[in-house]
């Protein structure tokens, strides 16, 4: 949001990301990269968007922004530009970074004026070409929306259009490790077509409450900020862990 104001009125996102750019800061590894996976903004206005890259920018590492449905894709590809959003397309944010043993490519799931996802004929055949590109290379997507049911409304209702068309690529590519999206302020996996979809938790403290019934749109707790952290071990597999970001960060002995 601008400075000093809360999203939906009461929710210091601001405040909340700041102390996630700080958290992450001190970790040790410190990360390699980080994936913004959409919703930088709640109302896709150039201000927040701002606001965003200002918290953004102290961060050690590199990171990277893909668009949410509250985006507005001209006005991301605008203040991020650069190496944070290295979108070439005139139409969708999408691109791909090789700089590190994982190979990540960041696309564009939005549909200017809905809540869902979409991809396209033509993102997926963008997205065909590139995974072509390198078969055998171990790979992560990334995007706001999962193409995938979770259970709630958001994913549920707001659908994704051209699940169909990623779905026949992801079965055929078996170097896609994981595909991460946001969108449901949830931390959450499912397996499909061979790969793994994770959504990530709210890095501006707005959980999703959740309810599985379908039946009314649910709420927010107001909680820490939240990310998930995908490590690399020793025997090459790719964790995902779940952080939370306390205030008191106090340890006690087991
Ligand atoms: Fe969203």
């Amino acid at each position: 949001m601008e400075p000093g104001r809360k999203t939906c009125d009461v929710a210091p996102t601001s405040e909340r990301l700041a102390q996630l750019v700080s958290c992450l800061n001190k970790l040790d590894p410190l990360p390699d990269v980080a994936l913004i996976t959409g919703d930088i903004t709640h109302d896709g206005t150039a201000a927040q968007a701002a606001q965003a890259k200002h918290l953004l920018d102290p961060l050690k590492m590199p990171y990277h922004v893909v668009p949410g449905n509250h985006d507005d894709r001209t006005t991301l590809a605008k203040v991020f530009s650069g190496s944070t959003c290295p979108a070439q397309d005139e139409e969708f944010l999408h691109y791909v970074i090789e700089d590190h043993d994982i190979r990540l490519i960041g696309l564009d799931s939005t549909k200017p004026g809905a809540p869902g996802g979409e991809i396209c004929q033509r993102r997926a055949d963008w997205l065909q070409a590139r995974l072509n590109e390198a078969p055998e290379r171990p790979t992560v997507l990334f995007m706001h929306h999962p193409p995938v049911k979770f259970g709630v409304l958001e994913t549920d209702e707001d659908g994704f259009q051209g699940a169909d068309l990623l779905e026949g690529l992801v079965e055929r590519f078996p170097n896609i490790e994981r595909i991460l999206c946001g969108h449901i302020h949830l931390t959450a996996h499912t397996q499909w077509r061979g790969t793994v979809v994770s959504t990530a938790p709210s890095a501006g403290g707005m959980r999703l409450a959740l309810d599985l019934t379908l039946k009314k749109s649910s709420g927010f707790h107001l909680t820490n900020p939240e990310f998930q952290l995908h490590h690399r071990t020793t025997d090459g597999g790719l964790v995902t862990h779940q952080v939370e970001v306390l205030e008191n960060d106090k340890l006690y002995l087991f």
